[in-house]
Order: C-alpha cells, then sequence, then structure tokens
C-alpha cells in the first residue's frame, strides 16, 4: 500500500444520483456520489450536499427531495448536473432529463434510472462543510434490466462481472 492521503481518496469508489428538487414553480437536478441507506426501519436514505449548491437551498426549503441512481446510459446526465448550478442555468432547458412524476413530493424523478426513490427530510445535520439530509422513502422504483453507473478515479464507468467466490 502506497501512503498518500489526497489520492487515496480518488480510488474510493461509488454510485452517481440525481438529485431533484422543486421549490414554487422551480425544478433543480444535481449529482451526488455521497448517498447512502441510512436506517431499514424506518426506511431512510442520507445525502451529503455543499451548502453553497442551489440544490441546498431547495431542498432546505421544500423539506423533501428525489433520488434518482443513474445507470450506466445516463454518464452525460451524471455530467450535467453535476458541472452546472442552476444559478447558472436550468439544467432542464437541455432537454437531456426525461422526468417522470412523483407521486408523494413535488420534484419528479429522472426515468432510465437504476431506480429511484422519493424522500421526506426528517433531519439535517451538518458534516464538515456539507449538509447530511436524513430522508425518509416514501416511495421507490426500479428500472427493469438497468445497469448502475460506477463512479471511480473521477470517471464513469460499466460495472463488472459477478465475482464468485
Ligand atoms: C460525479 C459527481 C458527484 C458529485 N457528488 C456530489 C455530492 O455528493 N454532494 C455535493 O454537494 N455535490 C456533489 N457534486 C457537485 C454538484 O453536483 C455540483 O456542484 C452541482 O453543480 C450543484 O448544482 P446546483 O447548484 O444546481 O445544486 C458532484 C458532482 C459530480 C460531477
Amino acid at each position: 500500500m502506497i501512503k498518500d492521503i489526497e489520492k487515496a481518496q480518488e480510488f474510493s469508489t461509488t454510485t452517481v444520483a440525481l438529485i431533484t428538487s422543486s421549490v414554487d414553480d422551480k425544478i433543480n437536478v444535481m449529482s451526488a456520489e455521497w448517498t447512502i441507506r441510512s436506517s431499514i426501519e424506518p426506511y431512510m436514505i442520507t445525502i451529503f450536499v455543499g451548502y453553497e449548491r442551489g440544490s441546498y437551498e431547495m431542498i432546505r426549503k421544500s423539506g423533501e427531495f428525489g433520488i434518482s441512481y443513474c445507470s450506466d446510459r445516463q454518464g452525460e446526465l451524471a455530467h450535467i448536473a453535476g458541472n452546472h448550478s442552476i444559478r447558472d442555468m436550468d439544467k432542464f432547458a437541455t432537454e437531456k432529463f426525461k422526468i417522470f412524476p412523483s407521486s408523494r413530493i413535488r420534484a419528479p424523478l429522472i426515468e432510465n434510472a437504476i431506480c429511484a426513490f422519493e424522500c421526506r427530510v426528517e433531519s439535517e445535520f451538518r458534516v464538515g462543510d456539507h449538509a447530511a439530509f436524513n430522508g425518509l422513502v416514501l416511495e421507490g422504483y426500479y428500472g427493469e434490466g438497468e445497469k448502475p453507473l460506477v463512479f471511480h478515479g473521477g470517471k464513469f464507468h460499466h460495472i463488472g462481472d459477478r465475482i464468485k467466490h
């Protein structure tokens, strides 16, 4: 093993989710690799959002978020949602994001994701320079036949073969 605190971070592997939020007549989407199921019963998902993100303000105000885990066909969406802010552009105006309405929250979800959830914020706390939103899962969906997008070394990948053991 090689000792290098900065480089070591690049070797972690995550998924990428598209976090949707809605306030008044505005909707937004941002990419997030820092998301995790955080309780079995009740079913909860925690997401970590930088305070400077447009999404932070919108999730805080609405008390809700949608989370759509990217399939490996959605690299372009993860790139757009993660490299542009609602402060500079309406990401939905690109017409790249196909959405469907949620049943329990106002923010829509993203079509062709591997799975997607509607969440209500139960609590929020600070973790260093990010806010953790603990979301109670109200509804869930999955895309049959979709494969996850994998984020590794700052690049998007397909998932590999199953390991037998
Ligand atoms: C692959 C990827 C993963 C990201 N993960 C996170 C994350 O977990 N949390 C976060 O706050 N920002 C994350 N970002 C950055 C935000 O998506 C980015 O700042 C975005 O422009 C915020 O948009 P908004 O200002 O419209 O909310 C990620 C970006 C990329 C490209």
